[in-house]
């Protein structure tokens, strides 16, 4: 029986994707092997490959004037990637920290770049105003983090203007789940193992000019501009992820692309916060622009049952409700397969918790 997986990733895949991989296991349409056993450099999967990087290209409206590379590592891997392509070492760059990830994205940084901490939300409930960002004049690059998985904050919308300097974003949380200017952006990753399939597989998105900035010493499997040169395929990329993220492209694209699936984003999203702010039980302190649409978080007025809550969803088939070992309480991840059935079925269930022990 499948469940309700709220895990912040990796995370649900849609049934459809599941299933046809299931299908395509042994004999991928008639090859006679799995995509997981076959070259890299076969003809059948550079198609496959292909399909999925145009797939995203149209899903993201990618401009052509930006790479698309499928990598491995991590957005934890392009922490110090992103440094090493684009700032010279004793260079700066700035960070606007309203979460937990992108704190770490700049403290992995620091390794290999002076880190200006341009404006830090304190605490983690909110994003700092354009106005009280203090920018350097002569920063490499601006990092955000539009959504923050740990602490459910979100820009909810492009970010603000950064005049010349390029604004890289860790869109691990959020790729493919609301239509982005993605021309606002020099640089944008994401982890896969959220809304575009298994672990294993990196995103990075990156516009050509900023290709030859990379510092000599930067490791090969690191370098943006070798890994384009190469197609991704300067060594063994992670073909059977790669696979799987473009069937969810593919599911996306019938599905009626990323605008669709905003609005059903949205809606769950709405559902569910409505159902927390009209409980005195359950408490979100986040203003409802910053709310992320992909992981709410929420307490209990009686923290204690936290536990409680979580093991008695998890029993009904709502799994993986715990906040982050890091901050506690509880969280929904809420991702573009997670179905709107999901959603109601965890509100049913909240309900239900709440005339038990409310
Ligand atoms: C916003 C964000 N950035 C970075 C990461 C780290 O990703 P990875 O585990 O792929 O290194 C995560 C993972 O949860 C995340 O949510």
């Amino acid at each position: 029986m499948r469940i309700y997986n709220f895990s912040a990733g990796p995370a649900m895949v849609p049934e459809p994707v599941l299933k046809q991989a299931a299908e395509e296991m042994l004999d991928w349409r008639g090859h006679g092997m799995s995509v997981m056993e076959m070259s890299h450099r076969s003809p059948e999967f550079l198609q496959i490959a292909e399909e999925a990087i145009s797939d995203l290209r149209e899903l993201m409206q990618i401009p052509d004037n930006y790479k698309i590379l499928f990598l491995q590592g991590g957005a934890t891997g392009q922490f110090s990637a992103i440094p090493m392509n684009l700032a010279r070492p004793g260079g700066t760059a700035d960070y606007v920290v309203n979460g937990i990830w992108g704190k770490k994205a700049a403290a992995e940084a620091k390794k290999f770049v002076k880190v200006n901490v341009a404006a830090q939300a304190d605490p983690f409930t909110h994003v700092a105003d354009r106005k009280d960002w203090k920018l350097s004049p002569k920063a490499a690059y601006v990092h955000v983090t539009p959504n923050e998985t740990i602490n459910g904050v979100a820009f909810n919308g492009d970010p603000p203007g950064t005049g010349k300097v390029p604004v890289v974003g860790d869109i691990s949380s959020m790729i493919l789940s609301e239509p982005m200017d993605v021309s606002r952006y020099g640089v944008l990753y994401a982890g896969a193992q959220k809304n575009m399939g298994p672990a294993g597989l990196t995103i990075v998105v990156v516009r050509d000019d900023l290709l030859d900035r990379a510092r000599a010493a930067t490791p090969l499997v690191w370098h943006w501009s070798e890994k384009s040169i190469a197609g991704s395929m300067l060594n063994t990329p992670p073909t059977y992820s790669w696979y799987l993220a473009g069937l969810i492209c593919k599911w996306l694209k019938s599905q009626g692309g990323v605008r669709a699936m905003a609005k059903v984003n949205r809606r769950k999203a709405k559902k569910l916060y409505d159902a927390i702010d009209k409980s005195a039980f359950y408490d979100n302190r986040i203003p409802s622009e910053y709310r992320s649409r992909m992981n709410v978080v929420f307490t209990l007025a009686k923290p204690d049952l936290d536990k409680t809550f979580a093991a008695e969803a998890h029993a009904k088939g709502l799994k993986n409700l715990g906040g982050h070992r890091s901050v506690g309480g509880l969280r929904a991840s809420i991702y573009n397969a997670m179905p709107e059935a999901g959603v109601d079925a965890l509100i049913k269930f909240m309900k239900g918790f709440e005339k038990r022990y409310g």
